[in-house]
């Protein structure tokens, strides 16, 4: 069911992402500088606790690259988020399209990852916040989607402080992670575009 996308002109090339500011934060394409802050925060347990494993400095580095790679290929992606005066890289937030097997793809996920120094001071919410606003305004989304191991309370709250709604007859799965793995059960939270 894909009745909340526009495929022909999000899935595939159309301008680059533009830049998005917030009281405290720039929205930004991604940075050669970014890589290695990128590859330390992929290498902390805290931070991929709910992820299957950590990354690699060659697995952060092709992720970062290919992240970029959609933000400057498409109208949206995962942004990298700086604090300016303050510090110049502090994770990504943002769009990303998922097209794995199931019954709420293809859609156009939000979705964030920060580095654990930055947590707990609203920075995601407040990016968040932003991004959703350029879905609905700008790209005209019908819906976006989130999801995330059950076991990420965290993220969900996140999920919950920008008012996404969520119904356990949409929990499913995860068809890229082994039956029995402890993450494979998601939950997935939705936030409807009202003004559609
Ligand atoms: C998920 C994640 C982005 C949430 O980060 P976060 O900092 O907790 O989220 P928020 O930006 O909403 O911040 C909320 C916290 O900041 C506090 N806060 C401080 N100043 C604030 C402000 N000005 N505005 C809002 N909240 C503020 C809130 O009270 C809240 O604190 P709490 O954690 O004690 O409840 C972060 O935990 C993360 O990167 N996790 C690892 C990656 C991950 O799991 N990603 C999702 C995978 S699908």
């Amino acid at each position: 069911m894909a009745y909340h996308l526009k495929p022909t002109t999000l899935a595939f090339k159309t301008m680059p992402a533009p830049t998005l500011t917030t009281n405290r934060l720039l929205l930004r394409a991604w940075k050669e500088s970014d890589y290695p802050l990128f590859a330390k925060m992929n290498a902390d347990k805290r931070v991929m606790e709910h992820f299957p494993s950590t990354l690699s400095t060659k697995e952060s580095s092709a992720l970062a690259t290919k992240l970029s790679e959609e933000l400057e290929e498409k109208e949206y992606g995962l942004w990298a988020v700086e604090v300016p005066d303050i510090t110049s890289f502090i994770g990504f937030v943002g769009l990303h399209y998922q097209d794995f097997e199931g019954p709420f793809t293809p859609c156009i996920e939000i979705g964030w990852r920060l580095a654990f120094e930055h947590w707990g001071k609203g920075y995601a919410f407040e990016a968040a916040t932003k991004v959703v606003d350029y879905a609905f305004s700008k790209l005209k989304l019908r819906e976006l989607v989130s999801f995330t191991a059950k076991t990420n309370k965290r993220s969900q709250k996140l999920m919950q402080r920008l008012k996404m709604t969520h119904d356990p007859a949409d929990d499913f799965e995860h068809p890229k992670l082994a039956l029995g793995h402890p993450l494979r059960s998601h939950v997935l939270y939705r936030l409807k575009n009202h003004s559609k």
